[in-house]
């Protein structure tokens, strides 16, 4: 049985003020044995948000990395800054990242390679345009993303791995997927990764929905069979995060 992970992707937003005043209204409402929470900040915010997590269930995680150990790569965050802050999980390719700041499959297995090698579960994110959706190359977009972005990675590492599908149209835009169309790629996310790997793999990765994920279509989501949780913007800098949460 997976452990459902239920993650807020805060984006460029709280200072890190802001972010240790959300964090105490938050941590009463989020707590939930039954899944990992985890809140993924940006990088200015992990050392304060960190601190103001201690003795609670929450997990941190960061928003991007970069793939080299250390050195002239200035503005970047190196593995070990991440998990000597205390960082668990890393969101790695997020689509915002491959359309802003030209991310590539080729770099975000780069980034997964380095995350899984300092300790550090990647939340690998894959996910089409309205205009692949419309086309109908949806899975074959998707397929290409996992397979560049697993690249190297071993089975043991794989298990340990998050990939959160989120199609492109769905963020931020208040249009969620339907459950169906949620699941169906979820499921076949997972026989990709049956097929690169084998059925006890596909059968541990956890896999999450996100884009416009709220209050009230979090329960019918992350209730299908290859749904394992949410990946959620807007809505975990808001107490509604509470009720994703402890969405049954
Ligand atoms: P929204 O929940 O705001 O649509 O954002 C989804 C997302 O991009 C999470 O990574």
């Amino acid at each position: 049985m997976r452990k459902k992970i239920i993650a807020g992707n805060w984006k460029m937003n709280m200072t890190p003020s802001q972010a240790v005043e959300l964090v105490n209204t938050l941590k009463p409402l989020v707590a939930n044995e039954e899944a990992d929470v985890v809140f993924c900040v940006p990088a200015i915010d992990i050392v304060p948000v960190t601190e103001a997590c201690k003795g609670t269930n929450i997990q941190v995680g960061a928003e991007n990395m970069y793939f080299e150990e250390s050195g002239a790569y200035t503005g970047e965050v190196s593995p070990d800054m991440l998990t000597d802050a205390g960082v668990k999980y890393v969101v790695l390719g997020h689509s915002e990242r491959r359309e802003y700041f030209y991310e590539t499959n080729a770099d975000v297995n780069k980034k997964v390679l380095k995350a899984l090698e300092h300790g550090i579960t990647p939340i690998m994110c894959c996910g089409e345009t309205l205009e692949q959706r419309e086309q109908g190359v949806t899975m074959d977009f998707i397929r290409q993303q996992v397979k560049v972005g697993f690249q190297n990675v071993t089975a043991d590492q794989a298990k340990t791995t998050v990939i959160a599908y989120e199609p492109i149209w769905a963020i931020g835009t208040g249009k969620t997927a339907t459950t169906e169309q949620a699941e169906e790629v979820c499921r076949g996310i997972r026989a990709c990764i049956a097929e690169i790997y084998d059925d006890a793999t596909a059968a541990e990765i956890r896999i999450q929905y996100g884009g416009s994920v709220n209050a009230g279509n979090a329960a019918e989501l992350f209730a299908q069979p290859d749904i394992d949780g949410g990946l959620v913007g807007g809505a975990s800098l808001k107490a509604d995060f509470g009720k994703i949460v402890n969405y049954k």
